[in-house]
């Protein structure tokens, strides 16, 4: 692939979060290290999100000219304001203060803004609009989850003329348990007719997530597991036979993570630095969180973490009921994470009960302590019910800590199963999600970290050499948009190859 930009493929890359901008969870990490990752290949990439009122405008130039997007009320004026990632990856920011300019990103307490149909639908038509603001026609426009499915929808049913009908549609999905569902009255507001909204009704309503899987010219997900679940009806939410019906255009590729905001030899974050061949500092780092939580300074106990959105979909609700069976083992364990009142409200009550076990933050988003329970942990706990990627277990693999996990999604294609016998392995995974499962894999984790400690040390080895940088993953990417980028201009052509026996 050249590398000059004339000739460079362009991809628009848009989404509803991107880090370090404004990020409530995976999607977030992804949209800030992907794009950088094709833009470091030589690609030309970039970026469109919403100016929501947290982006700090300081580090931002507004742009002249005036954005206008069609809506279901006629035209808006935007503003465009552009930011920048690393390797000179442009954001285009829109600013539409009436939609973007909220405390929040989707709503209050885990919960959704009325109008969210109407904002995301918004930043869709707004971001293939901004490709004639810029005057710069992508190959491919890549969508991620329902916030930004509308864009596959609005350039095949709206861009029928040069040059965006060239213009190929990726959609990856990121998490299938989100669908953008709503009244199916409510189709108004996306500007779409009888005519120009195939696909969109699901059941008697309207499912964004839907109609931008029949109408992409390729969909992905991140992880190949994941890929194959979601075809199935325990884990499809619904969308496994629409999935189905895509199954030769469904690709599974596997997240990475940004090795340079994750990485224990220098994150900024930390008290003390460390690498795989020695670890003796991540002690320190030990130490200093549980001086921080106001848990004993012990290093002879093993110390659990837990770092995520408390919801139904983490299995943290499970967690909450195994926590006295496993409070009764010599742990520690200290939690970050916000989401379902019910479930926040259980490690309230846990932590008060037993503050010489738990230490919990909970209801807010703390960026630098996640890094330091990444590196401070000897174990994270991830008992998700489903996972299409996850993160986190990336992240401690890197940090030396060692995944407790459910054997599902991302989490099976990236965690090794501990084999001791032989040593091998860098997690400890588990089938059923109950709390005594929960109980029993946590129980052989930590009798492994007192009784084959020299097993921890080669696994914490082991996960810490493991690749999982971006580069494998845009790779992928980039073959996927030459080949959507293709098949989408010439469709005959390549119907007519399939055919052939
Ligand atoms: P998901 O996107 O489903 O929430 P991922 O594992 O893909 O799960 O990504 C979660 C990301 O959000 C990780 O970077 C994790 O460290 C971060 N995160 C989750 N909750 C918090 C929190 N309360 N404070 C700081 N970071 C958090
Ligand atoms: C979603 C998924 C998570 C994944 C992330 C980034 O939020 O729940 O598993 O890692 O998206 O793709």
């Amino acid at each position: 692939m050249s590398t000059s930009p004339q000739h460079a493929l362009r991809v628009l890359f848009v989404t509803s979060e991107c880090t370090p901008f404004a990020m409530t969870g995976g999607l977030g990490d992804v949209s800030g290290a992907l794009p950088v990752a094709l833009r470091e290949q030589g690609l030309d990439v970039r970026v469109v999100l919403p100016l929501y009122r947290s982006v700090d405008r300081g580090q931002l130039e507004e742009l002249p000219g005036t954005l206008l997007v069609p809506t279901w009320d006629g035209a808006a004026s935007a503003r465009v304001w552009r930011g920048w990632l690393r390797a000179g990856t442009p954001v285009y920011f829109i600013d539409y203060p009436g939609y973007f300019d909220r405390p929040l990103i989707y709503g209050p307490n885990g919960g959704a803004y009325g109008d969210n149909l109407v904002r995301f639908a918004f930043l869709s038509r707004a971001a293939v609009e901004l490709t004639r603001f810029l005057r710069w026609t992508p190959a491919v426009i890549h969508a991620n989850d329902w916030q930004t499915a509308l864009v596959p929808v609005y350039l095949d049913a709206f861009e029928r003329a040069w040059p965006l009908s060239a213009c190929a549609s990726v959609l990856t999905i990121h998490n299938i348990g989100f669908q953008g569902v709503f009244p199916v009255e409510d189709v108004v507001f996306t500007g779409l007719t009888n005519g120009s909204s195939r696909g969109i009704e699901h059941w008697g309503s309207l499912n964004l997530l839907k109609a931008g899987i029949e109408r992409a010219t390729a969909v992905t997900t991140v992880s190949p597991s994941y890929a194959r679940e979601i075809q199935t009806s325990q884990f499809g939410s619904g969308l496994q036979e629409d999935l189905r019906a895509r199954a030769s255009d469904l690709t599974g590729i596997l997240n990475g993570i940004d090795t340079v905001v994750w990485d224990p030899r220098s994150d900024p974050h930390l008290p003390a630095h460390f690498d795989e061949r020695s670890f003796e500092a991540k002690r320190e780092c030990k130490a200093a969180l549980q001086r921080e939580a106001g848990l004993s300074e012990r290093d002879d106990v093993p110390l659990l973490g837990v770092i995520t959105r408390l919801t139904h979909q983490k299995g943290m609700d499970v967690l909450a009921r195994a926590l006295p069976r496993l409070f009764e083992l010599d742990v520690q364990m200290v939690l970050l994470g916000a989401g379902d009142p019910e479930i926040e409200q259980s490690f309230v009550e846990a932590a008060r009960s037993r503050p010489d076990r738990l230490r919990a933050w909970v209801g807010g988003y703390d960026n630098g302590l996640s890094h330091r329970i990444e590196a401070a942990s000897d174990f994270l706990l991830m008992p998700s019910r489903y996972e299409p990627c996850g993160l986190n277990q990336m992240y401690s693999l890197r940090y030396g800590t060692l995944p407790i996990a459910r054997a599902t999604g991302g989490l099976d294609d990236t965690i090794e199963q501990y084999d001791e016998r032989t040593g091998a392995g860098t997690g400890f995974k588990f089938h059923d999600l109950t709390p005594t499962t929960l109980f029993d894999v946590t129980g052989w984790a930590v009798s492994t970290w007192y009784d084959r400690p020299q097993h921890i040390r080669q696994m914490r080895a082991r996960g810490m050499m493991k690749d999982f940088s971006w580069s494998a993953a845009a790779r992928t990417y980039e073959q996927l948009y030459v080949a959507a980028s293709r098949r989408h201009r010439a469709p005959h052509a390549v119907d007519s190859v399939r055919a052939l026996p």
